[in-house]
């Protein structure tokens, strides 16, 4: 993994919407709310700081976490896939900051209950341009989401609790697994310590 110098989080300009979202975390917040606070987020980005970049794949950077919300920062290499995957149960909202992302809908449509087993359902697919805004929560609410070929992506996510594990899907297979959710790096690593 190296490391990329012509795009990623300028500094501070994260914290307006981190100090923002102490006073008042994302769940107790409207939709409507958390669009205008993650848009006007989105406004003050400006090139910074480097940020991981794996070829081929993504990184994930954490910005700010504590026991209600964590707000992170997905490095998209052009043509990066993640896998299909829910979001632990938890909310997540995703602002595409930089390029494009495609994101591809599922349900699941068994009940959960068989461990290591899962049947989805494709519902659809869109392309996310700079500013738009994706939501999940809940168990049967799931995604892929890739950055089309040659053109890379920079994206914002707020999960509200922290993403602490999630499940991953295989549509041929009907098999699901758990993976615990982990950081490429920490951009403010004192603000970790109450994790
Ligand atoms: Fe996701």
């Amino acid at each position: 993994m190296t490391q990329v110098t012509n795009f990623g989080p300028g500094g501070d300009l994260l914290q307006p919407l981190i100090d923002n979202l102490c006073m008042r975390g994302p769940l107790e917040r409207s939709t409507s709310d958390m669009a205008a606070l993650l848009a006007a987020a989105r406004g003050s980005w400006l090139p910074g700081r480097p940020l991981l970049v794996c070829p081929g794949g993504y990184t994930r950077s954490c910005a700010y976490a504590d026991q209600r919300f964590e707000v992170l920062l997905l490095n998209w290499a052009a043509g990066a896939v993640s896998a299909l995957h829910d979001h632990g149960g938890q909310h997540c909202w995703m602002q595409v900051l930089e390029g494009q992302l495609l994101v591809d809908d599922y349900l699941r449509i068994d009940a959960g209950e068989r461990p290591g087993f899962a049947r989805v359902e494709a519902q659809g697919s869109r392309l996310m341009n700079a500013g738009d805004l994706d939501l999940r929560s809940g168990p049967f609410d799931l995604h892929r989401v890739s950055a089309p070929p040659r053109v890379r992506a920079l994206s914002l996510h707020v999960y509200a609790g922290p993403l602490k594990e999630f499940l991953i899907y295989d549509e041929s297979t009907q098999r699901c697994q758990t993976l615990q959710s982990t950081y490429d790096d920490v951009l403010r690593p004192s603000v970790l310590a109450s994790r």
